[in-house]
Formats: structure tokens, C-alpha cells, sequence
């Protein structure tokens, strides 16, 4: 080996194997310590959460399950595959389920991106986007929201010889927004058959226009299409990590193939399925959240802040240079959101006494100027 050679790749001890170098371009996870106990009751209003605690019912099923705590799960969770695909009326062998529709996200990354490949989304939008991108060595292509919203002519036009899929964050985190299916169906229309389209419905539940897509009525036609769902919102589930996705068998039995064996584990599938059970309990949660995000919103906007119309469970403030000052101001204040830097605020609908502390901090602060 000559000298050179050497001094490029350290043998011996001390040396570390390098990984893959598309990693650099991927933001580093650094765990922090715990954080101190807060002084005073604080909101979590950053995470898009769902502000209330799992139902007796499916406290209890967890309960049970932890009992059982010492088995494997089966390595798809099969019980659970079985019951979507009876809720959805699509077949078993179209589901796909995964540790939070972010596990599946990687599973996509796994099945169908080869580097070099181009990805496009809109930006700003969901930030698992470049991530899951950027780690299978494909390149992202990111088309700018018109006004927060999904500029579907840009992103069609952005689609060249070279891209394999697309995000489509439908209502769209972090602004709230929705393009709605006629829009969509018609953008859909424009994407080349060897194009995947992942429709990201993370905050279906919570959408409440005329208009709402459904991925799952769209994917039957569309054998490019994957639709991705979440127990996370508006199930309460966010800290059981069940995600699932529903595409045509070729497409999901892919993505099956590139699952963490159990990677669902046995108490996320029991709790996921009481809450299928008892979804109409659910679902007035979910209507409960929705009417006080219009409240809030309304609230909002009597006191001169701009608040994009929402169809999920938080509302955007597009804040631009304001949003960091506002956020720290509020964090004093218990109030935990999410800055965007330069661009805005995102704000969990929380419970309604988490929504009245919100309203009384954003009246004692000033808004940022339009
Ligand atoms: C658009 C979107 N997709 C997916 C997810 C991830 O959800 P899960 O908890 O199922 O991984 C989120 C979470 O905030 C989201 O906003």
C-alpha cells in the first residue's frame, strides 16, 4: 500500500469506517439531555400532537398488551393489517404499515430510489422530505409554495426525465393549507405513470372542506399513487408509532418488503386497534379540535394577526422575522411553538385552556407587521 493510500484511509486502531457520504448532507440527531421540570403548567403546541390522552378504552387494551410485553409481535402486525383493510374496504395486500408514517417514508426511500434520482416536493412542507430524500441518494427538488400553498403548475413543471417521485403534503405542514381534489386530481393527471405520487393525508381527520381529496378513493385508478396515513393525530397515537399506507399490490408489496421486521410493536398494534373500535369517540375529539381551531383562528385574526385558513389541527402565522422573537416571547409564557425562522409560526390546536393562554399572549404581543 503506498504511503499515500495510507494517509487517505487510517487502518489500525483508531480508524473509523465512513459512512455513506450522502449522510453529510442530513442534519445530525444529537440526543440533549432531559430538560429541566418547566416552572408552571406549559403547552406542548409544536408537534402537531393531539391534546388529549388515549381513551380509557384503549388505556386499558395497552394495559393488557404490556402484560405480553416479553413476545415479539408478528413481523407485520397482520391483526391490525386485516382490520384497515376492512375499515378502508381495499384489500389486505394493498396496506402497508410501518413505525409512524415516517417509517414508511423510509421504506419508500428503500423501494423505489435509486441515487441520482430526483424527488420533488414543495417547500416549505413536511421536513422528513429531504431527509428521506437526500438518504437514498436522490436529489431533491423543491418547488416554492405560492402564498403557503402547493403550487401544483410549478411542481409540474419541475417534473423532468429524471424524477421518481413526488411528496404531496395534502393539507400541507407546516401552513395548514389544502389544494383539494379537483385541483389535485387534475395535477395527478399530469404525472407520468412511472412517477410514484405519495400522498401524505397525515391530517385527513381534521380536513373539513367540500373539496377534501381522498387518497384511498384515488389510489384504486392511479396504480402510481401511495396514500399515507397516520395514527399519530387524530387517533391520539403519536407516542405508539403506527403509521400505514394504501397502494396497488405491486407498489405495497414492495414497500412490505422493506419494513423493519416488527417493526410495529404488539402495544402499538393493540392500542391502534381498539382505536379503530372506538373511532367514533375518536372522531369527536377530532370534531372538538376542529371547531377550536376556527375559534382560535377567528380569535386570532379579530386581533390583527394573519392565520392561514387550516385544514389540520394547528394553525400557520406567517410571521416572517417575527417568528423566533414571538415564539421566545410565548415559551416564557408555557406556550411551546414552533418557529420557523423567517417565515412563521406553527401552533398546535391545544385544549381550549391552551387555546385561551395563546389568545391572551398573542393579544399582549405585538403583531409583526403585514
Ligand atoms: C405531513 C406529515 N406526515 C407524516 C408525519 C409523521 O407522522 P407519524 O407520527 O405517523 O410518523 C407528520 C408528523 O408531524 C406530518 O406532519
Amino acid at each position: 500500500m503506498s504511503p499515500t493510500t495510507t494517509a487517505q484511509t487510517p487502518t489500525g486502531p483508531g480508524a473509523a469506517p465512513a459512512p455513506r457520504p450522502v449522510l453529510a448532507g442530513i442534519p445530525a440527531y444529537v440526543p440533549k439531555p432531559p430538560a429541566p421540570p418547566a416552572e408552571g403548567p406549559s403547552h406542548r403546541l409544536f408537534l402537531n400532537e393531539n391534546p388529549y390522552p388515549p381513551l380509557p378504552s384503549v388505556a386499558e387494551t395497552l394495559a393488557r398488551a404490556a402484560t405480553e410485553a416479553h413476545l415479539y409481535p408478528t413481523i407485520q402486525p397482520e391483526r391490525l393489517t386485516h382490520a384497515l383493510a376492512r375499515r378502508l374496504d381495499v384489500p389486505p395486500a394493498h396496506l402497508v404499515t410501518g413505525p409512524g408514517s415516517v417509517g414508511i417514508y423510509q421504506q419508500i426511500g428503500q423501494a423505489l430510489l435509486e441515487p441520482g434520482d430526483e424527488v420533488v416536493y414543495a417547500w416549505t412542507s413536511f421536513e422528513a422530505y429531504p431527509i428521506v430524500t437526500r438518504m437514498a441518494g436522490a436529489v431533491p427538488v423543491e418547488v416554492p409554495l405560492a402564498g403557503g400553498v402547493h403550487d401544483l403548475d410549478a411542481m409540474a413543471a419541475a417534473i423532468g426525465p429524471r424524477t421518481r417521485a413526488v411528496l404531496l403534503c395534502e393539507p400541507n405542514n407546516p401552513t395548514g393549507t389544502a389544494v383539494g381534489a379537483a385541483r389535485l386530481e387534475r395535477f395527478l393527471d399530469r404525472v407520468p405513470g412511472d412517477v410514484l405520487v405519495v400522498l401524505d393525508e397525515a391530517y385527513f381527520e381534521f380536513h373539513r372542506s367540500p373539496d377534501a381529496a381522498d387518497g384511498v378513493a384515488l389510489y384504486r385508478e392511479r396504480p402510481n399513487l401511495v396514500t399515507l396515513r397516520t395514527f399519530s393525530k387524530a387517533y391520539g397515537l403519536a407516542g405508539m408509532r403506527v403509521g400505514y399506507a394504501v397502494a396497488q399490490a405491486p407498489i405495497a408489496e414492495a414497500l412490505r418488503k422493506c419494513a423493519v421486521p416488527c417493526g410495529v410493536g404488539r402495544l402499538a398494534e393493540e392500542a391502534a386497534l381498539t382505536a379503530l373500535e372506538v373511532e367514533g369517540e375518536l372522531l369527536e375529539r377530532v370534531e372538538r379540535i376542529v371547531a377550536e381551531r376556527e375559534r382560535t383562528r377567528e380569535a386570532l385574526l379579530g386581533l390583527g394577526w394573519e392565520v392561514l385558513p387550516s385544514e389540520t389541527n394547528f394553525l400557520w402565522l406567517p410571521a416572517g422575522r417575527d417568528a423566533e422573537r414571538v415564539a421566545a416571547g410565548w415559551e416564557r409564557r408555557g406556550l411551546l411553538v414552533r418557529a420557523f425562522p423567517d417565515e412563521g409560526l406553527r401552533v398546535t390546536v391545544g385544549t381550549p385552556e391552551a387555546n385561551d393562554l395563546l389568545l391572551t399572549a398573542a393579544k399582549e404581543t405585538v403583531p409583526p407587521a403585514r
